[in-house]
């Protein structure tokens, strides 16, 4: 079997990880890093950046600049509306998030910018294991519905990744902690990321490395990102207090702020106080205006107060029903289980102290590793995991009548029998939804199928059967069959906000476009490099040989050192390639003539003549 790649498409983050001599390892970028920003951005010229490099030029570049594009997945515009980002997100014509790129004058839904993280990861690990990867897990949280689950897939698929199975990330990292401690009972899993908040609680069983989740819930949309926004939103107000000047509308010190707003978060899980220092961030009457503040660790929880309400819940929903004096362990998981308060919150609701148990920032990408190493016939994990949300089909009155509820162990699959509800009824719409909530229309729609074909009949004749199955992935297929003519219709639901087949294949085609561009791109900046260091040496050679060689040599390769170094600045292809040739070709008459002349001396007169040099 061949390799397979575990993928923790992360928020901020991502990690990929691949067993190498039955060992799981974390594989780094090509910077050397175990993490790589989950960030994507287009330079002036087109070129495409991914990770780090992408990442390091947010501020100077920020509306083609994109990251935490996990929060967008699987969504419509009007779900994701208000959230706070750099770029400008709008609706496409079927409704759907997207992002707009200007520099390109394009869009991007993101899955497509989620195919460039895992693309790049890929081909990270191509690199390091020196052969194609085409299998992967890829990691969700647990919270993720169906549209998001498919628009990972679907990610995968844009990239050429064959995605396996898509499992739940508090899941991978209760994966990679047995395999590191191999001892029983509950764990409950604790992961807050950069835009995800995920509680899940699982039973070990170490002897048949079995891993049972109980329950799991949380929000998909509740992470470091939100902490990051409740201290820029308070900089915002404390700096228009104090200058009276409004930044909100201010894209470069937005992005300025954000980046600082961030790092005081990050200095406040270590210390009690951050100063905020951002020089020049405005000018009043042509002065430049400094931002300087000071965040004490308790004013910034106070800032979160509410974001920490939001933890609670799902917490309590997972403790439903189970003795918490049975958890033996908490697992921090994510990078904003670093916040003290955070971890607080949730040893004094169980009563157990947070263990590091497992390493929070690589832990599910290593799990996801732990599970394909059993997929690729070395391991014996049994994994048992559930689905997070309830599934069901909208009946009379706009009923959401709940067929698999939530926390139902997974692959499952479950039948009932529907009738008509208005006599002669020849057609049924089956409305697939998936949530808590007693009405459909306030779930989540899924999909929506008919079955037609139906004898006309008294309403209640008709017999349908309804068959929703929730495979490994989580992934939802739905059947439905007339019972009395064996009439059936089926559909795997891709969500009511995702990609069709031909939308996958066109972004397919144009990732492979891309990689084309960047292979050019590349290209471009190796020519670039060669043409600098050609220019350098043969500037130094010039300066050697002036004196000793006729003019009409070394006038030629100055005048083409001048066109190469004026087409580096304007940093134009065609020129680049064009004074590249034309130097060369100048130094090249010069480069034989000095070849000629050292032809010309015998190895022995050279010998002598520094014996002689030395005597003197
Ligand atoms: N020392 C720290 N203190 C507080 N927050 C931190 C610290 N270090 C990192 N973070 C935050 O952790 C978040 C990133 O965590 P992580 O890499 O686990 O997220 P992710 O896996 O990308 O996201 P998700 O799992 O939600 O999709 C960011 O919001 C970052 O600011
Ligand atoms: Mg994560």
């Amino acid at each position: 079997m061949s390799k397979i790649i575990a993928i923790d498409l992360g928020t901020s983050n991502s990690v990929v990880c691949a067993n190498i001599g039955g060992v799981r390892t974390v594989i780094p970028n090509d910077l050397g890093s175990n993490t790589t920003p989950s960030a994507v951005a287009f330079k002036k010229d087109g070129e495409k950046l991914v990770g780090q490099v992408a990442k390091r030029q947010q501020i100077t570049n920020f509306k083609n600049t994109f990251s935490s594009f996990k929060r967008l997945m699987g969504h419509t515009f009007e779900e994701i509306k208000d959230e706070k980002t750099s770029y400008t997100i709008k609706a496409n014509e079927k409704g759907l998030a997207v992002v707009e790129c200007p520099i390109l004058d394009k869009d991007f839904t993101p899955e497509q910018l989620s195919s460039f993280v895992l693309g790049y990861l890929k081909k990270c690990a191509e690199d390091y294991l020196g052969e194609t990867v085409t299998d992967a897990i890829i990691t969700v949280p647990a919270y993720f519905n169906q549209d998001q689950r498919v628009a990972t897939k679907n990610a995968g698929a844009i990239c050429g990744l064959n995605v396996l199975r898509v499992i739940n990330e508090p899941t991978a990292a209760a994966l990679a902690y047995g395999n590191n401690s191999k001892s029983d009972g509950l764990v409950l899993v604790y992961d807050l990321g950069g835009g995800t908040f995920d509680v899940t609680l699982l039973e070990l069983s170490s002897d048949d490395d079995f891993y049972q989740v109980l329950a799991s819930s949380g929000d998909s949309r509740l992470g470091g990102d939100d902490f990051d926004q409740k201290i820029m939103d308070w900089i915002i107000q404390e700096f228009k207090k104090e200058s009276g000047v409004d930044l909100s509308k201010d894209g470069a010190a937005l992005q300025r702020i954000r980046d600082a707003a961030e790092k005081a978060k990050c200095e406040l899980s270590s210390q009690v106080s951050s100063n905020i220092n951002i020089p020049f961030i405005t000018s009043v009457d042509n002065q430049p205006v400094h931002l300087n503040l000071d965040l004490s660790r308790s004013k910034f929880e106070s800032l979160i107060s509410d974001l920490l309400e939001r933890i609670k819940k799902p917490v309590e929903d997972v403790l439903n029903n189970t003795d918490k004096s049975k958890i033996k362990e908490i697992l921090l998981v994510g990078g904003s289980t670093r916040v003290p308060c955070v971890v607080k919150l949730i040893e004094d609701m169980i009563g157990v102290s947070a263990s590091k148990g497992v390493n929070v920032d690589l832990a599910v990408a290593e799990g996801a590793c732990e599970l394909a190493k059993t997929l690729e016939g070395n391991g014996s994990i049994l994994l048992a995991d559930v689905t997070s949300l309830s599934f069901g089909i909208e009946t009379n009155g706009g009923i959401h009548h709940i067929l698999v509820p939530k926390n139902s162990t997974i692959p499952t699959s479950r039948k009932e029998v529907f009738s008509t509800a208005v006599d002669g009824q020849e057609s049924v719409d089956i409305v697939i939804a998936t949530g808590e909530r007693p009405l459909t229309k306030d779930n989540k729609i899924l999909g929506t199928f008919r079955l037609s074909g139906i004898p006309q009949a008294k309403r209640g004749v008709p017999q349908i059967e309804v068959e929703l199955s929730v495979n490994n992935s989580g992934i939802l297929e739905v059947k439905a069959k007339d019972l009395g003519t064996g009439k059936s219709n089926s559909i795997t639901i891709s969500g009511s906000s995702n990609l069709t087949q031909d939308e996958i294949d066109k972004m397919v085609k144009e990732a492979e476009e891309y990689a084309e561009a960047d292979k050019e791109a590349k290209q471009f900046i190796l020519d670039k490099n060669e043409l600098e260091m050609l220019c350098s040496n043969m500037k130094t050679t010039c300066e050697e040989q002036k004196d000793k060689q006729d003019s009409s040599l070394i006038d030629p390769v100055l005048e083409a050192i001048t066109v190469a170094e004026e087409a580096l600045k304007e940093n134009d292809k065609d020129k680049i390639a064009d004074a590249k040739s034309k130097l060369l070709t100048a130094s090249h008459a010069l480069s034989s003539k000095l070849y000629e002349q050292t032809q010309s001396v015998s190895p022995e007169e050279v010998i002598e003549a520094e014996m002689v040099d030395e005597q003197n």
